[in-house]
């Protein structure tokens, strides 16, 4: 069977009231047609159709990654006009299938239901809902069969109670469609083609109707304002820490777990409340990630944990860290294994040995810093010159002083240490102590004379 695929996006969204075409408002991180596109991609199509309109055909680079022929229409004329558009391109011995681009939360599985189920005629899906408002009803005979699709604004006051509505995903062979649709008018409430009327025209030709019943009817709600974005986001995350959960993750609260992107994991694994992940995430066994973290295109290795409030962008983590509360890794941080970072300290495009201990207030920026190095609280690489940044090299082993300013350029070898307070800029040799601070004086009774002050 060959399968081509027309995805409908060339509507004006006028409900969403925006400027940017609805189709690329995101879902999980992702612009709502880049969902509909990778699903549609599991079903290996010969070809995949997007309809556009001329205002949104720019968008047709973000989608580089897909192999999808892109059709422009002139006049958006409702969703039957759309497909026309695209119906020449397609083969007519070829089954074709439907489906919306604001429609975001389709599975696989169930377009390939509607596609299986059309044999020798059409096949929609169909769904089951509380409230069907806005949504085109499915009209059924006494005996169950489906007679066509009324849509909300053409419905019949006796219609106003059916609870079954279109998902707008629609299957049959190419052939019927290239038969039927030219027939249709725009003799109704919104003057448009509705690609709906397919239905009745094929019932009336004796051509079999099959519905297909969604199962979760979350997944085929279509958006078409920012209130059902929201909802569809929701449904989208729910789904998402679902199959998480599913594969040994544990979620403290699926309500309040967000996924902006992929997100790999390994065994237990477990996220408190509120984090968030964007972009490229791959966590290895056992990453235990505290409430409130924010994670973008990180790698952690197993058994590292991720205390509260911490945040972590661009880098990469070794197994068994403990990181945070209150960190914040920044873009080009390597961390090897057993590394320590406590509360409020800031990490940029440095790279960690084993067993480096940064647990307090300190700054590392554009440094190297070797195995079993600490780093104290308040200490700082000053790596901006007020012109161009410059690096920190740290040796193994090194003991940085509480307080210290270390003024790159700077070269510290394996083994030195740095006196508390002291500003190093110069070469501090192996084994060496590098001491730079006024010498303390003390003054005899200046407690007392102090207090009566
Ligand atoms: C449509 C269905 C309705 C169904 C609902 C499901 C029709 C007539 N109605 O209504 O039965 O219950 O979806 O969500 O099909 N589009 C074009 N060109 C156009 C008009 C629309 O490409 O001229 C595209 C839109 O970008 C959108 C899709 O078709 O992706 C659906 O259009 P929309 O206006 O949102 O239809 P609904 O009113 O939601
Ligand atoms: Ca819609």
């Amino acid at each position: 069977m060959n399968l081509e695929v027309i995805v409908l996006a060339a509507g004006h969204g006028t409900r969403m009231k925006s400027r940017i075409s609805k189709v690329l408002h995101p879902i999980g991180g992702k612009p709502m047609l880049h969902r509909v596109l990778e699903t549609v991609a599991a079903l290996a199509p010969a070809r995949t159709h997007v309809v556009v309109n001329p205002n949104n055909a720019a968008i047709a680079p973000d989608f580089r990654g897909f192999d999808v022929n892109w059709v422009e229409q002139p006049e958006q004329l409702g969703t039957g006009h759309a497909v026309l558009q695209a119906l020449p391109e397609v083969d007519a011995d070829h089954n074709l299938l439907v489906v919306y681009g604001d429609c975001p939360l389709v599975t696989a599985p169930t377009l390939h239901r509607c596609v299986m189920a059309a044999q020798d005629g059409l096949s929609l899906v169909t769904a089951m809902v509380a409230d069907p408002t806005g949504l085109g009803r499915i009209v059924r005979d006494a005996e169950g069969g489906v007679q066509g699709i009324v849509e909300h604004a053409d419905l019949a006051p006796h219609q106003c109670s059916i609870d079954e509505i279109n998902s707008g995903i629609l299957s049959g062979a190419a052939e019927l469609f290239q038969r039927f649709l030219p027939q249709i008018t725009d003799a109704n409430a919104q003057s448009e083609i509705y690609l709906t009327d397919l239905i009745e025209k094929a019932v009336k030709n004796d051509i079999s109707v099959t519905a297909v019943l969604a199962k979760d009817p979350s997944e085929v709600s279509g958006v078409n304002d920012r209130i059902q974005l929201a909802h569809a986001e929701r449904a989208f995350q729910l789904r998402e820490a679902q199959r998480l959960m599913r594969n040994g993750v544990s979620v403290a609260d699926p309500a309040r777990f967000d996924c902006r992107g992929d997100l790999e994991t390994g065994v237990d694994c477990s996220f408190d409340i509120n984090v968030l992940f964007e972009g490229d995430i791959k966590l290895g066994d056992n990453v235990r990630i505290g409430a409130n973290c924010v994670l973008r295109n990180v790698r952690i290795g197993p058994n590292t944990e991720i205390k509260e409030n911490s945040i972590i962008e661009d880098a990469a983590i070794g197994r068994d860290c403990a990181i945070g509360p209150f960190a914040r890794i920044r873009p080009g941080t390597i961390l090897a294994d057993n590394v320590n970072i406590g509360n409020f300290v800031e990490i940029k495009n440095s790279r960690l040995a084993d067993g480096v201990k940064a647990g307090h207030l300190a700054y590392i920026g554009d440094a190297e810093i070797g195995t079993e190095t600490n780093v104290g609280a308040g200490a700082i690489t000053c790596n901006f010159d007020g012109k161009s940044k410059h690096r920190t090299i740290i040796g193994d082993r090194v003991f940085i002083g509480s307080n210290s300013s270390l003024i790159a350029p700077l070269i510290i070898e394996s083994g030195a240490a740095i006196a508390a307070g002291s500003s190093v800029n110069r070469t501090v040799a192996s084994d060496e102590l590098a001491i730079e601070r006024a010498e303390q004086r003390n003054v005899k009774g200046g407690g007392t004379r102090f207090r009566k002050r």
